[in-house]
């Protein structure tokens, strides 16, 4: 156990002792079942109560983080950094792999095997779907995945789970809708495998050529979950407890004229959210670039930018958990 930089002891940080995040990899949701997220979301509930009332701990002291991003981020990569930092580690951050070996033919094996000869634990965002597992193959540290290509974004997913849970308190029983580009999105794959472990209704709201992938349907399809397809935000609006809204992923897309075609086919504006229920949450991965008006950004129900706070608490119940320390 730590302390804080004031001398209180930090006790008790999950609900009970569960060692079996330890040295684990986190690559896929796949990985969790029921009892795993309730103790992760404890451990971060935790820790949103030691960030409100000091700041910081030392529970990491010594622990050092190797965040490794060959793709864009700000929240994923900054929160990373940010919980690292108030459990009292340090971070190696490589956000330009341009500046790094890499950009001399290094392969992602020898820069995870040069990295975890430094630090404790590596973040990797790549754009290649499996680069984590691949990394984590190689790697004797753990590797938690920041996002693979169009794969999965696993972090995303627990803090989204997370987000649902602090907003409505429950997870079961919920109508959840997923908007946009539910094909390239990892984020919405990586939420939507979650809640195949709770009792929810899911509708997928998305052009054609935008649908969610058939794999995954097919597990929630498998786990006697409700999926809907739809292409109307409409069908939806006044039903869903959970409104997920997604951008449309431009660098994703090999033909831009397709792109050009759908990037602006949802926009949520105080108008539509005036047919919402009163008590439903608005979430959003971000960045967002036009699909949520900024005129909805005050109406209460709108929870993205305190979801984007989630996530520093769930990576930090996260790092204490796979360096043995929750
Ligand atoms: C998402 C991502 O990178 O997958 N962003 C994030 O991590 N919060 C969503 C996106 O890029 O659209």
């Amino acid at each position: 156990m730590g302390s804080t930089p004031n001398g209180i002891k930090i006790v008790g940080l999950a609900p009970e002792l569960n060692h079996s995040f330890y040295g684990r990899d986190i690559i896929s949701v796949g990985q969790f079942s029921r009892p795993d997220l309730t103790y992760i979301m404890g451990v971060a509930d935790e820790m949103r109560s030691v960030v409100r009332r000091v700041g910081a701990t030392d529970l990491l002291k010594g622990h050092i983080l190797a965040n490794l991003f060959y793709e864009p981020s700000t929240r994923t990569s900054s929160s990373f950094i940010a919980a690292m930092e108030r459990l009292g580690g340090s971070v190696i951050p490589i956000h330009g792999v341009q500046y790094s070996s890499v950009s001399k033919g290094e392969s992602l094996p020898d820069t995870i095997r040069t990295l975890e000869c430094y630090a404790d634990v590596i973040v990797l965002r790549h754009p290649e779907v499996g680069a984590s597992e691949v990394a984590a193959r190689y790697a004797t540290k753990p590797i938690i995945s920041a996002g693979d290509g169009v794969g999965e974004h696993p972090t995303q997913g627990l803090l989204d789970l997370y987000t649902i849970y602090h907003e409505l308190g429950t997870l079961d029983g919920l109508h959840v809708a997923m908007v946009g580009d539910l094909k390239h999105g990892r984020t919405v794959h990586s939420l939507a495998r979650l809640l195949r472990l709770y009792d929810a209704r899911l509708t997928f709201v998305s052009p054609e050529i935008l649908r969610l992938p058939e794999d995954v349907k097919r597990e929630l399809a498998a786990a006697g979950r409700i999926v809907t397809e739809t292409d109307k935000v409409e069908d939806v609006i006044a039903a869903a407890d959970v409104i997920y809204v997604t951008r449309v992923q431009k660098e994703r897309f090999a033909d831009l004229d397709e792109y050009e075609a759908v990037k602006d086919y949802y926009v949520i504006t105080p108008k539509i959210m005036a047919r919402a229920k009163e008590h439903m949450v608005l979430m959003h991965p971000l960045p967002r670039v036009g699909e949520i008006h900024a005129d909805v950004d005050n109406d209460p129900r709108a929870a993205y930018f305190r979801q984007m706070e989630n996530g520093m608490y769930i990576r930090m119940a996260l790092l204490a958990a796979v360096l043995g320390k929750a």
